[in-house]
């Protein structure tokens, strides 16, 4: 693999973007009035307007020319074929799959997984209506009422962004809640709210190892005991979602009742396999398949548009531009969207578990910025908490703003209020506020000379603030299921741009073995293992008040 730095383009867009720092975005926009069309993309319920991103036209052809010399369309051949681009864990990257309305065969090691795909959609299928219809009853023949679904990171953050992100939708017949933290708090106040009887947990980990989840889980089946008494009662009330069949046995749970995934499913791109079962149960299959079919709208975009139209490439290729040329390393995720308001958890950890990585695929350093920190909330309750810092702060945080044409709930003129917002800010970091309007504005509320002086300086508003705004037709399943699969995308060909291996997490992994050790040493009283001072005082600091 070469060195992306060699390459002409990145060559070329290192001059660019020394060129472009000294430009601004209004005077971009006066000399052009074209941009908007020149700068926006549209495909079926999604207008993609980057327009307000600090590029010109040469910037934007050594983009494109960037994405063809680090060969994307062979990449992205690799991918939909089911080659194992996972390098460091031999497999396959094949989320796509789970997803391939067209049914068309995708074969790893010789296996169809298409088919297989298949036949867990129709258990899950299958399964989702008996509980939803009432037929799945508990322990006392009642039907369920209450979903608790326990699982951490890839196995919480797709489900639970997508039921609230659609929870407009529920038709109400049943309730879904996540715990995903081992902090007792968040499973005790969920099982406070619901009744052994009529509750069904689905304990989702790829690894069925995963000690929050492990840790959850044995809680919540002690707790369960406590009403049923009897552990035959179990397999009505506890199913799994895991590819370690040996693991959910020794649990106790019986293999009818766990639903399976694969290794070729990382777990961050898993809310369309068994993985998003809480989305099925409590919205529906057909909710669920609709979410799939808004992705594979998107996988069949990203498979066939020109790259110049490519609308999951151009998000990759600005955020490279950004971040590793421009220098910007933070990135804000901003919903107009009540809706969405976990979408920038949910991909913090989409983005900066896949591409925050250090080495190229062959394992050099890399000399430039990979992922930026990727952070947000809903737009307007950012605007009244980090906005400031967004406007005149002396870091430049470029921010996708989302929005939708039609709301979820039409309630008088707040959809009006709410989008109002949306252009009103991106415009504005855009094009800021100079000297002279600022002064022409004091000037009219009747400030003296000398209080002018004194407030110029702090309410010149620099702008030039780089934005992109998505905007989805409506918040519905089959929109979701395009935004995120724009996003994975987006991740993918980030990954292969910036020549890291974006599929694999290896920092993950050491934190989840280092508590390990430890735990010993809190829970049991002759273990104790060699820390640095730090580490050791701060366990026991911690023993001494905990009197262990
Ligand atoms: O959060 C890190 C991670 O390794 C994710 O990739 C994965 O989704 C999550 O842990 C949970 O793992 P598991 O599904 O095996 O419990």
């Amino acid at each position: 693999m070469n060195c992306r730095t060699t390459l002409p383009s990145w060559q070329a867009l290192s001059a660019s973007s020394e060129q472009l720092k000294e430009q601004h975005l209004k005077t971009l926009f006066e000399t052009d009035s074209g941009r908007f069309d020149k700068f926006s993309r549209q495909i079926p319920g999604v207008l993609f307007d980057f327009s307000k991103q600090l590029i010109d036209d040469n910037t934007f052809e050594q983009l494109v020319k960037l994405a063809k010399e680090t060969d994307i369309a062979a990449w992205r051949e690799k991918m939909f074929s089911g080659e194992k681009i996972n390098i460091t864990e031999d497999r396959a990257v094949l989320h796509v799959a789970l997803r391939n309305r067209e049914m068309s065969p995708i074969y790893v090691d010789g296996v169809n997984v298409t088919a297989q795909v298949e036949a867990e959609l129709e258990k899950i299928k299958a399964f989702t209506e008996r509980v939803r219809n009432g037929e799945w009853t508990g322990f006392t023949g009642q039907a369920v009422k209450d979903i608790v679904a326990i699982g951490v990171g890839g196995s919480n953050l797709g489900p639970q962004m997508v039921t609230e992100a659609l929870s407009a939708y529920s038709d109400g017949s049943l309730n879904v809640h996540y715990v995903s933290n081992v902090d007792g708090v968040q499973l005790a106040q969920v099982l406070d709210k619901v009744n052994a009887e009529t509750t069904l947990f689905v304990i989702s980990s790829k690894t069925f190892t995963t000690s929050e989840t492990m840790n959850n889980a044995q809680s919540a089946v002690s707790w369960f005991l406590q009403s049923a008494e009897n552990e035959s009662a179990i397999a009505k009330h506890f199913v799994a979602v895991s590819t370690n069949l040996e693991k959910t046995r020794a649990f106790g749970i019986a293999d009818e009742n766990v639903f399976t995934m694969w290794d070729w499913v990382g777990g961050r791109f898993s809310l369309w396999s068994a993985i998003g079962l809480p989305i099925a149960l409590y919205l529906g299959y057909d909710a669920f398949v609709e979410v799939l079919e808004g992705a594979f709208e998107v996988d069949t975009h990203f498979k066939t548009a020109e790259f110049e139209d490519n609308i999951p490439l151009l998000m990759a290729l600005l955020s490279v531009w950004n971040s590793s040329f421009l220098g910007h390393t933070s990135q804000a995720i901003l919903p107009y969207d009540q809706a969405l308001h976990m979408l920038p958890a949910y991909l913090q950890q989409g983005e900066m578990e896949s591409n925050g990585k250090h080495v190229t695929f062959a394992g050099q350093t890399v000399p430039y910025t990979t992922v930026p920190i990727i952070w947000g909330m809903t737009g307007i309750n950012g605007q009244h908490a980090f906005y400031q810092c967004l406007h005149q702060g002396n870091v430049i945080v470029p921010a996708d703003f989302i929005a939708s044409v039609e709301p979820q709930i039409e309630l008088g003129q707040h959809h009006d209020v709410l989008l109002s917002n949306f252009f009103a800010q991106t415009e504005a970091l855009m094009a800021g506020v100079n000297e002279e309007q600022v002064r022409a504005d004091l000037t009219a509320k009747g400030k003296s000379a000398s209080e002018i002086e004194q407030l110029v300086a702090h309410k010149i508003h620099q702008g030039n603030r780089p934005t992109t705004s998505i905007i989805l037709d409506k918040v519905d399943a089959k929109a979701v299921g395009r935004l995120i699969a724009l996003y994975e995308h987006k991740i993918f060909c980030q990954g292969i741009i910036l020549n890291v291996c974006s599929f694999d997490q290896w920092g993950v992994e050491l934190g989840k073995g280092l508590a390990s050790n430890i735990e010993s040493e809190l829970t049991q009283a002759d273990v104790s293992h060699e820390h640095d001072s730090s580490t050791s005082g701060l366990i026991a600091y911690y023993k001494q008040k905990r009197n262990k």
